[in-house]
């Protein structure tokens, strides 16, 4: 090669270095330094024909609702980061979450693991604003994942994770779908797996995903089995801690009342941080799927690294940009619902 193309390649993968360092700074970081007011472009993660934001004021609209309504409610990140979850998992993250049965039709908010989902009313509060500003613009998909991403972000205060637009709502939504889709509480490693590789979701991102158990609650309902009847002799799963189990039970009576609930990372409940990992390995896990993550090797190791924040921070924030892109409908395949109970 000629000194001087040698000198041209050079400088062509240093300058490709730098684009492709710049580029990752915006996604993995720690959370990094999201501007509230950017239209989106930035934070391009899939949507490949989706990034732009077709509504400047809208991730201000959101953030400023979001925030005064978790102002008032510090139960509520747990709330819409669940909803956004059970949206993404059944369908793609289309809103059918959103949208209220019809007819004889069961809609997928009637279904079991739904019932206890709360803060469809700021999602409407965000939707009634935003129709003000853009009408027919901003789709109930889309105002989703930017509410469970501001109300998360309030604690700290500033978005972990970069959210990009453009998706369309759906317009269908089935109790029995959700139902079949959703992940069990009871589930084991091998069906968490299979269930989240169907959505394009590896084993990092099982782990870092079940890290939102850093906040929220459990109702009694979803693990009484492994406190008082686990293989079905009225005895107690052996891989919870005993003190722990002890307290549970008293918390939670046989049967189990359907109203009472636990916080999910003891002591830590309404703070977004890594103490999921820590309580994992104490064998405080409160459900068996969470339990089911030291079951595996390398969910293992993943979860021992994510005690550390920065690590969990940083991985969380690129596995809720891959959930957040599962399924998503663009084009025809969707709508920009008027109100998101309910189709156009
Ligand atoms: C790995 C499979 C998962 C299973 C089996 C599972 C199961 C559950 C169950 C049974 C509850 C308790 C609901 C109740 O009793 O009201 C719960 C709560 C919660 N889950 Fe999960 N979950 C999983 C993954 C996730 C993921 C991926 C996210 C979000 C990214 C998430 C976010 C939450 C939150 C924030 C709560 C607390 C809700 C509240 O306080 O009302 N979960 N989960």
């Amino acid at each position: 090669m000629k000194p001087n193309n040698f000198i041209l390649l050079f400088i062509s993968l240093l300058l490709l270095t730098a684009f492709k360092v710049s580029n990752g700074k915006d996604h993995g970081d720690k959370g990094g330094n999201h501007d509230h007011n950017n239209n989106g472009q930035k934070h391009g993660n899939g949507h490949k024909d989706g990034k732009i934001n077709s509504c400047p004021q809208l991730e201000t609209i959101s953030r400023d609702i979001t925030w005064r309504r978790v102002a008032a409610n510090p139960a509520l990140p747990a709330k819409l980061l669940r909803m956004h979850f059970h949206d993404c998992f059944v369908r793609g993250c289309d809103a059918s979450i959103l949208l209220d049965s019809t007819g004889g039709t069961e809609a997928e908010k009637e279904a079991v693991p739904n019932r206890s989902l709360a803060g469809f009313d700021v999602i409407d509060e965000i939707k009634a604003k935003s129709e003000e500003e853009c009408p027919g613009l901003v789709s109930c998909a889309d105002i989703l994942a930017l509410a469970a991403r501001d109300a998360v972000a309030f604690q700290f205060p500033r978005p972990l994770w970069p959210v990009s637009f453009g998706r369309k709502d759906g317009r269908v939504s089935l109790a029995s779908e959700a139902n079949a889709s959703l992940p069990s509480p009871a589930a084991n490693f091998a069906t968490l797996r299979q269930q989240f590789q169907s959505h394009g979701l590896d084993v990092v991102d099982l782990v870092a995903l079940s890290g939102a158990h850093t906040i929220g609650l459990g109702h009694c309902t979803a693990f009484s089995d492994r406190l008082f009847n686990f293989t079905g002799k009225g005895d107690t799963d052996p891989s919870l801690d005993p003190d722990y189990a002890n307290f549970l039970k008293q918390k939670c009576s046989n049967p189990p009342s359907p109203t009472t609930t636990v916080e999910m990372d003891p002591g830590s409940s309404l703070s977004f941080d890594s103490h999921y990992f820590e309580v994992l390995f104490q064998n405080k896990g409160l459900f068996q799927s969470d339990a089911a993550l030291l079951t595996d090797p390398e969910a293992a190791r993943l979860s021992r690294t994510f005690q550390n924040p920065g690590a969990f921070f940083a991985r969380f924030a690129q596995s809720m940009v891959k959930m957040g892109s599962i399924g998503v409908l663009k084009g025809e395949q969707g709508e920009i619902r008027k109100n998101c109970h309910v189709v156009n």
